[in-house]
């Protein structure tokens, strides 16, 4: 089974290397941190995912997007929508984002990711507080409204099956460290979201 987390292979066995996350974190003078932002197509992830990435690359971070449309040009293109697809396209993501987390980096992470099955598991593989989920909790109203790439037409014309929000769930997190918000209707602008997610970064120590 795919997203088992028991490999598959035996006779396999762990190697520790000599330079470790604390080495490449001084080196870096950063702490390594998963930003995993979920939401609706549409609800501005990959606009946030951009924005936030300058801004912490203009304070000296070394921040690294992963993001789910480019994703699937590569690592993942071997996937589709369906739940078992999506469950694997978030399963590998969540591993290369930890492997970036412990290169010393901060992650930023940006895939609809609609199952929270899925999203916790990836949570478990980052336990030590370093994984920073965001909610870009836009009502499915205005995500259609906007409907940047024309896809919820398409959805709702039948021509793409299994559409998350039309005829597929989205489980929006239960405990989520960041949630952004609409404000009558209006999504808030990609300088205000990335302000509320540096103020935690802050918070944390992450931008130290
Ligand atoms: S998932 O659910 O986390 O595996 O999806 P993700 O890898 O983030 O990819 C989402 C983008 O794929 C496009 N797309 C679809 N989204 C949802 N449902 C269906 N059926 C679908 N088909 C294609 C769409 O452009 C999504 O991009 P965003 O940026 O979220 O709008």
């Amino acid at each position: 089974q795919m997203s088992s987390t028991v490999p598959k292979s035996s006779n396999i066995f762990w190697h520790d290397c000599p330079v470790g996350k604390t080495d490449r974190q001084k080196l870096l003078k950063q702490k390594g941190c998963v930003v995993w932002i979920t939401g609706l197509s549409g609800s501005g992830k990959s606009t946030l995912a951009c924005t936030l990435g300058r801004e912490l690359h203009t304070r000296g971070k070394l921040a690294y997007v992963l993001d789910g449309d480019n994703l699937r040009h590569g690592l993942n293109k071997d996937l589709g929508f369906a739940a078992e697809d999506r469950a694997e396209n978030i399963r590998r993501v969540g591993e290369v984002a930890k492997l970036f987390a412990d290169a010393g980096l901060l992650c930023i992470a940006s895939f609809i990711s609609p199952y929270r099955r899925d999203r916790e598991s990836c949570r478990a593989l980052l336990s030590d507080g370093s994984f920073i989920e965001v909610f870009l909790n836009m009502s499915l109203e205005l995500c259609e409204a906007r409907d940047p790439k024309g896809l919820y037409k398409l959805a709702r014309a039948g021509k793409i099956k299994g559409f998350t929000g039309i005829d597929d769930p989205y489980e929006a997190p239960l405990n989520c460290e960041i949630e952004i918000k609409e404000l009558d209707g209006v999504c808030p602008s990609p300088s205000d979201m990335t302000k509320q997610v540096v103020a935690y970064l802050e918070d944390k120590g992450f931008l130290h």
